[in-house]
């Protein structure tokens, strides 16, 4: 078997109880084989060199984590500015909160040109590489040109925006056509495969090789969708242990007299967090009955804060929160509880089994696994109802949630009322469906299949 060398921005020892699902389950693989898993250390040094990092290497347990530290001027023009300056807005369809400044390129090239310079000398002849994520679009490309000749496949977790949104970029065809060097670029939906489709077509004249192979920009590549899942058990598992319960236990008594409507999310402006705020207050405008009773928990946690649309949404939502309680408010019922903060891995499954409803209404999302996590965690005797947003890749197969447009505020309440009002056995048969559906397509399903693609793709 070959070893398995994952690369990714950020790492996660899988072994620690706080890395997610898509941890863990890398970790299984990289056990099998004794793989090393790469990236950047999370340090940041100030005063260091441009395109100089210093490598440390670990052992965590049968894995070997290697990673590279970035001095300020790197970390600043590939991560916040060219990754999530530009690549993460526009692939969320926000071209007007891209800032297209010119100096960001040459620090994500020149991080990419590091991680490949680095990892060469870690790689064995017959390794397979798996590069995760907008951040390293290149790093095959670059590899390559040092002469690496392994396998190397990519997934990117999050959306492929329609070729014009995709043109916007400045870099846009380099981009593409760094895709080339992949030997299998996944992507998380068919919507996705047919974007990245239609934009070598158009501005790369491809040849279909055959069903998932493109001909393009002087090369070839297999082209799938890999939709993630979660690890069902392992989440099952963590709705029982003792910290769940005792979560679900507190907000049951702490809430008896209400009805609890949940949304996690990190403060992002693709999670539409804004927009479901207005929904929740039309709600309540709308359908009086609620008043008094549906309490919104929003869990908010801080991400990319020296990004400025960051900031911008921070304070518009705090604006729009603070509207709802002082408007519609009571001494003792506050209509939307916001927090913004980390809340414990281990307490979330409690959380999303003592909510009536989860709102997962992203205005775009490559998948969203809250939306996975909030089924898995209910009660199949007694479950809440998912509200999904139609844009997240996750209602491409979660078709028995109750599937929203996070634009249309009306019709988002309406959906709202439609879930607290749901009669039980309605809400069992969509549990059941859409249960079967997550353990069918579960993580374990989502890493094999992509790692068998990768294992015979152009063979
Ligand atoms: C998204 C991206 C990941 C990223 C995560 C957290 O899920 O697809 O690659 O790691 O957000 O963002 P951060 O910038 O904190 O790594």
């Amino acid at each position: 078997m070959s070893r398995l060398v994952v690369i990714s921005n950020r790492l996660a020892d899988p072994r620690k109880p706080a890395a997610g699902g898509l941890a863990v389950a890398l970790g299984e693989a990289l056990n099998q084989t004794g793989g090393l898993w790469f990236g950047w250390s999370g340090n940041v040094v100030e005063g260091g060199t441009p395109g100089e990092g210093e490598l440390h290497t670990r052992q965590a347990g049968a894995v070997t984590l290697a990673t590279v530290d970035l001095c300020r001027e790197d970390h600043d023009s590939y991560y916040h500015g060219y990754s999530n300056s530009v690549l993460w807005p526009v692939f969320h369809y926000r071209l007007d909160l891209a800032d297209f400044n010119a100096s960001y390129i040459a620090g994500y090239r020149r991080v990419n040109q590091m991680f490949a310079r680095k990892l060469l000398p870690l790689l064995r002849e017959d390794d397979i590489l798996w590069v995760h994520d907008y951040h390293l679009i290149p790093l095959a490309a670059e590899l390559r040109a040092m002469g690496c000749k392994q396998r190397i496949g990519f997934f990117l977790h999050i959306p492929m925006p329609p070729p014009l949104i995709m043109a916007a970029i400045p870099q846009h065809e380099w981009l593409m056509r760094s895709l080339f060097a992949y030997d299998l670029v996944g992507l998380q939906s068919e919507a996705d495969v047919s974007h990245f489709t239609r934009y070598v077509r158009n501005e790369g004249s491809a040849e279909e090789v055959d069903a998932q192979r493109l001909r393009a920009f002087g090369g070839t590549v297999q082209v799938q969708a890999f939709p993630i899942g979660i690890d069902v058990d392992e989440f099952t598992r963590l709705t029982h242990a003792p910290d769940a319960v005792e979560t679900y236990e507190n907000m049951r008594d702490e809430y008896s007299r209400r009805r609890l409507l949940l949304g996690i999310d990190r403060l992002d402006y693709s999670k539409g967090i804004p927009h479901r705020v207005r929904a929740f207050r039309e709600l309540l405008d709308r359908y009086p009955e609620n008043r008094d009773s549906a309490t919104l928990i929003m869990i908010a946690s801080p991400t990319r804060d020296d990004v400025n649309a960051y900031a911008d949404l921070r304070q518009e939502l705090e604006g729009l929160c603070g509207a709802v309680n002082g408007d519609y408010g009571e001494l003792d019922w506050m209509p939307v509880r916001y927090i913004h903060r980390m809340v414990a891995r281990k307490r979330v499954p409690g959380l999303c089994r003592a909510a009536a409803v989860g709102l997962v209404t992203p205005l775009r999302d490559g998948m969203n696994l809250v939306a996975k996590e909030y089924v898995v965690a209910q009660d199949p005797d007694d479950p809440g109802v998912l509200v999904l947003s139609r844009f997240a890749g996750a209602a491409e197969q979660l078709k028995e949630a109750l599937l929203v447009n996070p634009y249309d505020t009306q019709g988002m309440a309406d959906s709202i009322q439609q879930a607290l009002q749901m009669p039980l056995a309605e809400r069992q048969a969509r549990h059941q469906k859409l249960m079967a559906r997550l353990r069918e397509h579960d993580v374990h399903w989502w890493r094999k299949s992509f790692l068998n693609a990768l294992q015979t793709a152009d063979d």
